[in-house]
């Protein structure tokens, strides 16, 4: 394929090597003319293991070259990458300068091409790390200034770069994925052959889903590393050896390096993590150590009960039903349960309760957990109801607390009702319900409202 890349820095001069590497000509395009020399001189413009040879062979067979001409690069590729910096702003926000120049070139020189060749079909894959919404920007730009239409005449698809600095060229051969964020199948179908080579999954996704990918990986990254420092810190200061601790920590694939624990819902509680959380940090304390990071964990979890809190205040004069008050399916514990605090914080408001647990409900019969029952929460357990059936019939909100399977099951029959998800079932829901999910779908209109 004929490409063009807009951008000669890490990820544009190994985007430009390594797909040239593999059999696509490229031409390279930069504002810099000492990084348009340099290539067209057959080096590199970074300093990266192996690049210097890349483009060294990949030159001479004549597959990259670079200019300063916009115009003759657009005209003579069917696929633009822009690669060009995105840095910030002092307030931390997106500096889209570079990205907006070339959606403005692109729009100029599309229009032009499109009166050559009408049937062209112009791929512009972004590859710079921008915010959600960007690629609906440059697409609104190139429309703007070529009279074309995006995803009939051209497409911006968002391709977001994971390489690491140090490792390009290696990572750009083994990337942990391929992303192809795009509103336009015909688009990523073109952009997916850019990587036929690779051995990577592809994943194709929405644009805005794919725009957030690199935020959402990176910010990750910065916690793991901090996390381990911090625990480092704490570990040190007691003469355990920190490495030890995390190869020990990594070993645990289920709970630790896994996807377990990965999904937004509701805040946590039960009788270990609120504890465990709360001894580490006391331990940091007593040792004179600072772990912010740790420390903020408990207020991010408060945070959640206050958005379940802010949600249900809309409907503070209706009948509302729990699902769930364990702090997990599948077990009748009841200690710091998540679930408790809130129907108890409703109370307080004045709301009507009504709660179904299964769990809770057999523990209260045989005995196990009756004591806690009695002794904690006697005012929540009068309204325990023993049939579902009953408790939906009452209710105008129904609150999910736990993941039950046959939560599921019950209100997929369910009509007319608010449902506030706080567990995401996997459901159909009827459209005579008002679903709400606590971290997806429409709830954020709702906590605005
Ligand atoms: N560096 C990394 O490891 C890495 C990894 C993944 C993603 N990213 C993202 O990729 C993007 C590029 O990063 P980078 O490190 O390659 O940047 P860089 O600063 O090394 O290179 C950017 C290049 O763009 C050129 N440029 C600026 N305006 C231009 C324009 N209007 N037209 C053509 N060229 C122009 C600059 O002259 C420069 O050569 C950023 O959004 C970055 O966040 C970077």
């Amino acid at each position: 394929m004929n490409i063009s890349i807009f951008g000669l820095g890490y990820v544009g001069c190994v985007s430009l090597g390594c797909l040239a590497q593999n059999g696509h000509s490229v031409v390279g395009v930069d504002v810099n003319p000492t990084k348009v020399r340099q290539i067209n001189s057959g080096r590199a413009t970074i300093v990266e293991q192996d690049i210097d040879s890349i483009i060294a062979v990949q030159h001479q067979l004549g597959r990259i070259r670079a200019t300063t001409n916009f115009r003759e690069a657009i005209l003579s590729t069917d696929l633009s990458i822009i690669a060009v910096g995105t840095p910030s702003t002092t307030q931390g926000h997106l500096n889209l300068n570079y990205i907006m120049n070339v959606a403005e070139h692109l729009g100029d020189v599309l229009g032009e091409k499109a009166a050559i060749n009408p049937n062209a079909f112009h791929v512009v894959a972004l590859r710079s790390t921008v915010m959600p919404g960007t690629c609906e920007k440059i697409a609104a730009m190139i429309e703007d200034h070529s009279g074309l239409t995006a995803n009939v005449d051209f497409a911006v698809v968002s391709n977001p770069e994971f390489l690491r600095e140090g490792t390009a060229v290696y990572d750009y051969y083994h990337p942990p994925l391929t992303l192809i964020g795009t509103g336009s199948e015909r688009a990523g179908a073109i952009v997916r052959t850019l990587y036929d080579e690779l051995p990577a999954e592809v994943v194709v996704a929405d644009i805005r889903t794919a725009e957030i990918m690199k935020y959402v990986n990176n910010t990750y990254h910065a916690l793991k590393i901090s996390f381990a420092n911090e625990v480092g810190n704490i570990c040190s200061a007691l003469k355990i050896d920190s490495h030890q601790v995390m190869d020990i920590f990594c070993k645990d694939k289920q709970l630790n390096i896994s996807n377990y624990y990965f999904k937004p819902g509701f805040a946590y509680g039960g009788s270990c993590l609120p504890k465990d959380l709360k001894g580490l940090q006391t331990l940091a304390h007593d040792l004179y150590l600072q772990v912010p990071l740790i420390s903020s964990i408990h207020r991010t979890n408060e945070i959640q009960m206050q958005r379940a809190i802010a949600v249900l205040m809309n409907y503070s004069h209706r009948n509302v039903g729990f699902l769930g008050i364990g702090f997990k399916a599948g077990t009748d514990d009841l200690r710091n349960s998540p679930a408790v605090e809130l129907a108890e914080t409703l109370l307080g408001k004045g709301f009507a309760l009504s709660i179904c647990d299964n769990n809770v409900r057999t523990s209260e019969l045989t005995g196990t957990n009756k004591e806690y029952i009695d002794k904690h929460i006697p005012h929540l357990s009068r309204l325990l109801v023993k049939d579902v059936q009953d408790l939906l019939q009452w209710a105008d909100v129904v609150v999910v607390c736990t993941k039950e399977p046959e939560f599921a099951e019950l209100l997929t029959g369910a009509t007319d009702k608010v449902i506030i998800d706080l567990v995401r079932l996997p459901i159909d829901v009827d459209s005579s319900n008002q679903y709400i999910g606590i971290n997806w779908s429409h709830e954020a209109t709702v906590l605005q409202a």
